[in-house]
């Protein structure tokens, strides 16, 4: 397999780059990556003598040409890809992540691509209400409340078409929460593991009562890879690991007990606007037809990523010290 990877300096992507090589070392592969502030050549630094890279912004349409001559399966994981930027600077959002996906689309047809798999999110299905025990499936209905997630539903509905209309074979899996190595530390558990290593304490927006379906990376990785295998064009997956339930609050309170602080290390500040109070996801498609089932404990597996944090200082302390900075004083200083 020839297989390009978009956003595969970031932190699923990398992940995938790696999970690949070790599952597939026969096939060839290209990542292609803009390196926004997101992108982090580091990530694929293990590995960096046995993939090609290529630095290209997937709006730009003369060089994703250039790119896929040759390729024969797409991973498309790039995107602008945190809420909370997206409200405050939606345009990006809009840009990479609608007007990117249709360029690689395009793209993809013209070169007679066999495999596209668009890495999507559960945000597109909106919120359940806290007390409701409903869980998301392949036919609930769009409703995405924030820039990110409904630029997010429209790439979903473009890769769609492009199955329906031009015959491109396509598959989508919608993916829960994500967590584990070079994962970036504006996200919560990152945030989290690494303010309490810096001293700081962990933001938590008010309540702390929201609820997420924390999945570890590589599952999702093995996803895309049975997805890849033996999924069916123009099929869609939905990947969540349906552990019990666990808060925000319960996710800081672990975190703080793993690192051998107090709860004191918790502050409330102000929520995010709109914010999604809970993310569940039936998974049954994807394990009965495919196989797959998640591997990875949560509890066991938060544990393991906050020691990888506790190793690997050096890592997201580079970041912390960038670009970051001016964005963290941003958005915690409207307590
Ligand atoms: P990330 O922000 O860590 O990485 C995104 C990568 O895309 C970065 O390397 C960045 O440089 C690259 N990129 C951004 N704009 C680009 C452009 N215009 N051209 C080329 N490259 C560009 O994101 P992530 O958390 O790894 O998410 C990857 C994908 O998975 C996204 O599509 C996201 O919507 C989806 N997803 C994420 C989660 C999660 O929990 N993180 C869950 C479900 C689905
Ligand atoms: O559900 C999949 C989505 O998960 C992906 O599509 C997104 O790309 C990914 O960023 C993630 O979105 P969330 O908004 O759920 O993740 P985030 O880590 O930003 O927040 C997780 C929860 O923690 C959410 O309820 C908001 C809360 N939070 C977040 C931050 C950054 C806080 O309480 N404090 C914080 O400082």
């Amino acid at each position: 397999m020839k297989i390009l990877i978009t956003g595969g300096a970031g932190f699923i992507g990398s992940n995938f780059v790696h999970y690949w090589l070790e599952k597939h070392p026969e096939d060839k592969i290209t990542v292609l990556d803009k390196l926004t502030y997101a992108g982090n050549l580091e990530n694929l630094e293990p590995v960096k003598d046995k993939i090609s890279f290529i630095k290209v912004d997937i709006c730009d349409e003369e060089a994703v040409e250039k790119a896929i001559n040759g390729i024969d399966t797409i991973v498309h994981f790039a995107a602008e890809s945190h809420v909370d930027r997206s409200i405050t600077g939606p345009d990006e959002f809009i840009r990479t992540n609608i007007l990117g996906t249709h360029v690689l689309l395009k793209a993809a047809l013209k070169n007679g691509i066999k495999k596209f798999h668009h890495v999507s999110t559960d945000e597109v299905f909106g919120q359940i209400p806290l007390e409701s025990n409903e869980q998301w499936t392949e036919t609930s209905p769009y409703n995405p409340r924030s820039p990110y997630a409904a630029s997010k539903a429209a790439s979903d509905h473009l890769v769609r078409a492009y199955f329906t209309t031009y015959g491109l074979p396509i598959t989508i899996t919608n993916c829960s929460n994500n967590f584990g190595p070079y994962h970036f530390p504006e996200k919560f558990i990152p945030l989290a593991i690494t303010n309490i290593l810096e001293g700081k304490k962990i933001p938590l927006y008010k309540p702390g009562n929201q609820v997420r379906d924390w999945l570890h990376v590589k599952d999702h990785c093995r996803a895309i890879d049975l997805v890849l295998q033996g999924g069916k064009a123009g099929e869609t997956y939905l990947v969540g690991s349906q552990h019990k339930e666990y808060t925000n609050l319960d996710v800081a309170k672990m975190i703080c007990a793993f690192l051998g602080v107090s709860e004191d290390m918790m502050e409330f500040v102000g929520d995010r606007p709109g914010h999604d109070v809970k993310y569940a996801i039936d998974a049954s498609k994807i394990k009965n037809e495919l196989g797959w089932q998640p591997e990875f404990e949560f509890e066991q597996w938060l544990k393991a990523t906050v020691d990888w944090y506790k190793q690997n200082q050096v890592w997201w302390k580079r970041i912390k010290s960038g670009e970051y900075q001016e964005y963290y004083q941003q958005q915690y200083s409207k307590k």
